[in-house]
């Protein structure tokens, strides 16, 4: 293992503390626990405080990170946040994030790739550290998707939760090893998800805010086949990459949207036992979009489920549309 391969070296999550069940949802819109856990396997999802944003809650996972990298803030030479989900327009979250951590000056930009906003950001942690360009680059997916879901919609409010997610990647000879990325995306289907309103096509009015246009828009349907399809072709190009076969993977954990879009994609790697498939996010804390896979991550080493050689196959899949898929090798 050369000693220059990016590794992520430390991990931390952070989940606000209040809780929205099913029963919850079931006083606000016309559903029932029983559809949501059927049609998407989550039980509750977590929100966050009216004051509580973004980059508070990706600043509190930041600081977990760098502490789990046994680093301190001033090592940090580079921020990348992903979120869709950002404090403001801008200035970028990710410079929100460098005050509210006290970090040094160091370069700090946003990443937008919808929910495979995670392993993007880990494509350009990983070309950063690679090419000795930064040395211990922070990656943080922080979402807050309360303040955009339509708590009217049934067909949307269900699905999704806030929480935030950060990894520390570096050179360091132990971590999780990123063996291979492979990233892709479709901007032809770019209507099927979507907020509609607040940028240059429809900046805020009064018109805007009366369409309810600040608030997700989804066909979910169609967004369900694209999903299962994308993971698997980005799974399966990045074991490619790696020069690995399914039967190397010990671990896999698809973007937390919902358990039949898991299952669906754990149908396609025949050879990985069921309780190999991580889906214990979606669950708890529903589709928290780029925080997804780095929570689960987090959660799953915490665990210590993770042994060492033991290898994770992370995907996800988004608005954009934009997919993606990494191996981590624990070394
Ligand atoms: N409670 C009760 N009934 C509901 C609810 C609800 N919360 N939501 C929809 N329904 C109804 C519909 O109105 C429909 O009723 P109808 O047949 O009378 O018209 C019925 O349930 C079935 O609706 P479908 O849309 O066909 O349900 P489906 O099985 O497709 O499940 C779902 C919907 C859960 C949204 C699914 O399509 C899905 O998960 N799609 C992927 C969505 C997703 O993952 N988006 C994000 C990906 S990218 C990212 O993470 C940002």
């Amino acid at each position: 293992m050369g000693l220059n391969k990016a590794k992520i070296i430390g991990m931390g999550s952070y989940l606000p503390e209040k809780v929205l069940s099913n029963k919850d949802l079931e006083k606000i819109v016309e559903t029932t626990d029983e559809w949501i856990v059927t049609r998407t396997g989550m039980k509750e999802r977590r929100i966050a405080g009216k004051n509580e944003y973004t980059s508070d809650m990706g600043a509190k996972a930041a600081l977990k990170a760098i502490e789990d990298a046994k680093l301190s803030v001033g090592d940090i030479d580079c921020i990348l946040v992903a979120t869709l989900t950002p404090d403001y327009t801008f200035p970028s979250t990710a410079c929100l994030i460098q005050k509210k951590i006290g970090a040094g000056m160091v370069p700090a930009l946003d990443i937008q790739a919808a929910c495979s906003g995670y392993i993007y950001g880990l494509s350009i942690a990983k070309a950063f550290v690679e090419q000795n360009i930064y040395r211990n680059v922070l990656l943080v997916a922080s979402e807050k998707l309360s303040s955009i879901v339509n708590y009217k919609d049934r067909t949307t409010c269900v699905l999704f939760g806030d929480g935030a997610a950060a990894s520390v990647i570096s050179s360091s000879p132990s971590g999780f090893s990123i063996e291979s990325i492979s990233l892709g995306s479709d901007g032809f289907q770019a209507d099927l998800l979507q907020l509609p309103a607040g940028g240059s096509v429809h900046p805020a009015s009064f018109e805007t805010v009366a369409k309810e246009m600040h608030y997700i828009s989804m066909n979910g349907k169609e967004l369900f086949k694209h999903a299962v399809r994308r993971m698997e072709q980005a799974s399966k190009a990045c074991l490619e990459k790696a020069n690995m076969k399914e039967t190397d993977i010990s671990w896999l954990i698809p973007h937390q949207a919902n358990e039949r879009i898991i299952d669906a994609i754990a149908k396609r790697f025949q050879h990985l036992l069921k309780e190999k498939v991580y889906k214990e996010v979606v669950r708890k804390y529903g589709n928290t979009s780029a925080s997804s896979v780095g929570i689960a991550l987090d959660e799953l080493k915490k665990n210590q489920k993770i042994c060492l050689n033991e290898t994770v196959l992370l995907t996800a899949f988004g608005a954009g549309l934009t997919w993606g898929g990494t191996i981590l090798k624990s070394v």
